[in-house]
């Protein structure tokens, strides 16, 4: 049983930060569960959407939009109350304006429904900076060629362009756009390596580098986390001035294809995926492993990635884990730093 058992969509919507009206979002969840309760223009932009799985988390598809309609100044008045971009006003007189843009965007959010949440979180390449650290270790080969299934906009493939600061360590040039602060790890040696090549798959990959992919990424960061959104702003700027290569195929058969071509002699292979994992099917996951074995005798080749234990532990706490083909190198947060690298040996 979950707690969304046998709720309404509007119930579902109210609870989904807990009840919890500490930041914008917590506000909004429950203003917008009250209006869609009493009739409102919210049942009107979610007719339809009544009998949703709770996974589709439709309540998060219509934030997005509303997020991307402040975002592009379309809604100056309720942009006041966004600390995304800069708003400052009291969340808890947030209804009248909100409502009223929501009459305005009936059919824009609607639409926006179609949209499934999509974020592609750049403070996770701490993570990969872990594991190819490790796995250049291991292997003794500094050149890298990095594939990564369910890329998104593919950000993380920049892993060199960004720099990163821990607990007496840093990486990564000190002039990037993005510095990822905060990633602690004391005793963390990073390895150097240079990607000689990179290229990711997804099955809805999407242009980052143009307004609209830009809207589109930052409209799925809750606003209360400005910090996340000014690391994918920087991120960003790294993208148009270094595209990367994004092909619309799912997991397996794309990373089964892509290893299908050696890469040049003394060039290391990593295959790396990050909170990708829990959404494909099994047995896409299974056949993704089993690609990578197949290669293992053609090349040298190492698969790191950033996942969520796999099945979840029952009770608990937990955090993703930092993985270097079959073992785990340590752990961090979804939203990445700070590392902590206490079970590397
Ligand atoms: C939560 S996002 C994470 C994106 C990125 N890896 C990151 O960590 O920032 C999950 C991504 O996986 C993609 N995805 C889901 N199932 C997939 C599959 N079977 N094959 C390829 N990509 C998939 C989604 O489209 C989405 O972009």
């Amino acid at each position: 049983m979950s707690a969304y058992d046998g709720a309404t969509l509007g119930e579902r919507m109210g609870s989904h930060f807990g009840g919890s009206t500490e930041h914008l979002y917590g506000v909004l969840v429950r203003d917008l569960a009250a209006d869609w309760e009493r009739r409102g223009v919210v049942r009107d932009i979610l007719a339809g959407r009544e009998d949703a799985s709770p996974g589709d988390m439709v309540q998060l598809r219509l934030l997005a939009g509303i997020h991307r309609i402040v975002l592009r100044g379309d809604a100056p008045e309720l942009a006041t109350f966004y600390p995304s971009v800069g708003g400052t006003a009291d969340r808890y007189a947030v209804w009248p304006t909100l409502a009223s843009v929501l009459r305005e965007h009936v059919a824009e959010l609607r639409a926006a429904l179609d949209v499934a949440p999509q974020t592609n979180e750049v403070g996770r390449s701490v993570a990969l900076l872990a594991g190819l650290s490790e796995a250049v270790r291991r292997r003794g080969i500094r050149q890298v060629r990095l594939l990564e299934p369910g890329a998104s906009a593919g950000l993380n493939l920049l892993v060199d362009r960004f720099r990163f600061e821990g607990d007496g360590w840093s990486a990564g040039p000190r002039d990037a756009p993005l510095v990822l602060t905060g990633c602690a790890a004391p005793g963390f040696a990073p390895e150097h390596f240079e990607v000689v090549e990179r290229r990711g798959c997804d099955l809805e990959p999407f242009d980052a580098a143009t307004a609209q992919g830009e809207a589109h990424l930052r409209s799925f960061i809750w606003p209360h986390m400005p910090e996340r959104d000014g690391r994918l702003v920087a991120a960003l700027a790294t993208l148009r001035e270094h595209p990367v290569v994004i092909d619309r195929a799912p997991a397996a058969e794309w990373v089964r294809d892509q290893l299908a071509s050696t890469a040049p002699d003394g060039v290391l292979t990593v295959v790396w995926h990050s909170i990708t994992r829990q959404y494909w099917p099994t047995a896409e996951y299974v056949a993704m492993l089993s690609a990578i074995d197949d290669a293992r005798s053609r090349m040298p080749l190492v698969r790191v990635a950033l996942e969520d234990p796999h099945p979840l532990p029952a009770a608990g706490t937990w955090r993703p884990q930092i993985e270097v083909d079959d073992d785990v190198i340590g752990h961090c947060t979804h939203h990445g730093p700070p590392l902590d690298l206490s079970l590397a040996t």
